[in-house]
This record gives structure tokens, C-alpha cells and sequence, in this order.
């Protein structure tokens, strides 16, 4: 089979390796379609501190399951489904209070162990979620990106009197957006990024607001206007934004944060304290896919809107290219096997 493989940082090829056989409890994809994210980006460039080369890059895909391990029901063979790439232990605490996305062993599929960049790919029976036919492919493959933003919005909670703020419109931004728009019905969504094309990316997706915060001040616009966000999501990940996310929230606001930068940031306890902020973070997602296929499945998200663009695999390293650089017109890349 031929498979995306990063050999080491900067030196990615297309490789034919020989067709992995499933393990007792696994089952086997034949990748049809896989999205880009920024982390295999990072990976290509050796910016990622937990992967680990030669790897087998890609998180999120969707096929065919076409053989299964041991102990699998064989009638699973041809059904269509999503990987979902978080491999956990099962016994750990986190896995043991239905957290596995922090488990402590945990493996990431396409970072920690061979992914979805391929022609064919094996996965634990469970991690595979069975995609109704009434989802086509193309957007089933944005199942796996719509539970990041269903991950942090079931520990935020947004409902009809929420004010949401989400920083950023890339393709993380997008899907919170859409979710707290279409999914959670809060009374409005403001979304502040630096770049004129992605806000009116965020427009489409449903936001009500949008302000490029390069050139406006996001607190005066907000004071202008007499909003205070009782929700904030911060989709860009700068490490600015928290402090500053802190000091716009409304009293008994919640603030959710999904970035990984190791910098640090300067936040005092009376700025949280004295409104009784509540500040989650979320990586990755929880046993989210089930609840993604269903908003597909109901029309309650629109995942083909974040997709701008599709290529034959073997021109991935022009993908990730077009996906890295540009970002007015991007936003989530196919690639097809
Ligand atoms: P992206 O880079 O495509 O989008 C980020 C957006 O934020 C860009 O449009 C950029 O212009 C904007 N931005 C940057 N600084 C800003 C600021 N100060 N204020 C407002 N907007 C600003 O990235 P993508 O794929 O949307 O991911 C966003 C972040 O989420 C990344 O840092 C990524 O590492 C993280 N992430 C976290 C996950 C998790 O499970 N916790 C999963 C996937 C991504």
C-alpha cells in the first residue's frame, strides 16, 4: 500500500509498505479521504514533541473497514466509518471517569502510532464509528475536527443565554463557531482573528459579529457595544489571550482554552475570583464521535462549508503547502486515496 510517511522532520514521501494485518480487537480502513491538520504540519517539520519517526502521519479519515482482528465481528466488514484517533488504556484514572482523550498511555493515531495518510490503516474495533449513509464521505471526514469543538463544548455548557466570544477562524474556530451556533443556540456568537478572509469565513459559519482585532481594539469594541461574553473559546492559542480573555468575561463566565504553547502567560487570582470565572481546557476529544455523526446526521452543523480544497494523495507535500501558507483562502484540505 502507499502511505504518506514523514522519515524524519522536513523529509516527507510517499512510501509502499507492506498492508498491515489487524491485531486480536482491531479492524482495518481503507482510507478514502483524510483531512490535513496543523499537527501534521507540525510533524513534517519536527515540531511536535510526542511523535516519534519514521510515522505514518494523519488523524483524521474516514473508509471502509475491509478486515477485521480476532474477536471482531466479521458483519463489520464494508461498513463506512471514522477513526477516531485517541487509543487509551481503559484502566487508568482519566479512562476510568470517561476522560481517555488524557489517558495516561495515551497513543494518537497518526502521531504516537501509524495513521490515516495511507492507503489502508488498523485501529482498535472500537475507535472505527459506524458513519450513516446519509453523511457522504467528504464530510464524514470532518467528523474527527467537529470533536475538538464537541469536546470543549460539553465541558463549557453553552445554552440560549450565552454571549460567546471565540479568538481565531481557522478550521478549530470554525467548528465551535458552527457548534455553538447550530447545536447549542446561544444568543450570539463574536469571533475576533487577525486575517479579513477568515473572519468572513467565520460569517459564513454563523457568527453574528466579527472584529479583526489587528487592527480594532477588541475590549473597546466590546465596551462600545456594552457586550460582556459569558463564553469565551480561545481557538488561536496565543498565549495573550488567556490574561486578556480573563479581563473581557462577564462575572460567572466560563473561558475554554485549547493550546498546547509552552510559553507563559501572566493571570492574577482576583481577576478570577473576584467573578467567579470557570477556565477549562480541552485536547482532543472524549467518545465525542457518536455525538458528531448525530449533529451530521440532523443538519445541525455544516462540515462542507470548511472544506476548500481536495487533492490526489500523491501530491500531499503541494497540499500541506497550500494548507500551510494560505490561510485567506483555506481552511481544511482533503486528500483522497
Ligand atoms: P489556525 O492556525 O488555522 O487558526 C488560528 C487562527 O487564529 C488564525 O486564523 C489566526 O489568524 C488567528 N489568530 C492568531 N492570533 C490571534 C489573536 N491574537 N487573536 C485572534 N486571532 C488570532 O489553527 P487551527 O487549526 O484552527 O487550530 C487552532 C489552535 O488549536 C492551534 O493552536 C492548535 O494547536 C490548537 N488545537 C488544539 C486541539 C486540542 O485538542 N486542544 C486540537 C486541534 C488544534
Amino acid at each position: 500500500m502507499r502511505s504518506v510517511v514523514v522519515q524524519q522532520p522536513g523529509h516527507l514521501e510517499i512510501a509502499e509498505r507492506p498492508l498491515p494485518q489487524p491485531a486480536p480487537g482491531e479492524v482495518r480502513i481503507r482510507v478514502k479521504h483524510a483531512g490535513i491538520c496543523g499537527s501534521d504540519v507540525h510533524i513534517f517539520h519536527g515540531h511536535n514533541p510526542f511523535a516519534k519517526y519514521p510515522r505514518v502521519i494523519g488523524h483524521e479519515f474516514f473508509g471502509h473497514i475491509d478486515a477485521v482482528g480476532e474477536g471482531v465481528d466479521p458483519a463489520r466488514v464494508g461498513e463506512r466509518v471514522a477513526g477516531d484517533p485517541v487509543v487509551s488504556c481503559g484502566h487508568c484514572y482519566p479512562c476510568q471517569i470517561g476522560r481517555p482523550n488524557v489517558c495516561t498511555e495515551l497513543q494518537v493515531v497518526g502521531v504516537h502510532r501509524d495513521g490515516g495518510f495511507s492507503e489502508a490503516v488498523v485501529i482498535p474495533a472500537g475507535n472505527a464509528h459506524r458513519v450513516p449513509e446519509t453523511i457522504p464521505d467528504d464530510r464524514a471526514t470532518m467528523i474527527e475536527p467537529f470533536t475538538i469543538a464537541a469536546n470543549i463544548c460539553s465541558q463549557l455548557q453553552p445554552g440560549p443565554l450565552d454571549v460567546a466570544l471565540v479568538y481565531g477562524a481557522g478550521p478549530m474556530g470554525l467548528t465551535t463557531i458552527q457548534a455553538l451556533r447550530g447545536v447549542y443556540g446561544v444568543k450570539t456568537v463574536i469571533v475576533a482573528d487577525r486575517i479579513d478572509e477568515r473572519l468572513e469565513m467565520a460569517r459564513v459559519n454563523g457568527a453574528d459579529h466579527t472584529i479583526n482585532n489587528g487592527r480594532e481594539n477588541l475590549a473597546d469594541w466590546l465596551t462600545q457595544h456594552g457586550v460582556r461574553p459569558t463564553l469565551i473559546v480561545d481557538a488561536a492559542c496565543h498565549p495573550s489571550i488567556l490574561p486578556e480573555a480573563i479581563s473581557l468575561a462577564s462575572p460567572a463566565g466560563r473561558i475554554g482554552i485549547m493550546g498546547f504553547s509552552a510559553d507563559p502567560c501572566t493571570i492574577s487570582q482576583q481577576g478570577i475570583t473576584s467573578k467567579e470565572l470557570t477556565i477549562i481546557s480541552s485536547r482532543l476529544n472524549s467518545n465525542r464521535f457518536p455525538m458528531v455523526i448525530d449533529w451530521m446526521a440532523r443538519g445541525l452543523i455544516q462540515p462542507e462549508k470548511l472544506i476548500t480544497h481536495s487533492y490526489p494523495a500523491e501530491q500531499v507535500l503541494e497540499a500541506m503547502e497550500t494548507f500551510e501558507k494560505d490561510q485567506k483562502q483555506c481552511c481544511k484540505v482533503l486528500l483522497n486515496f
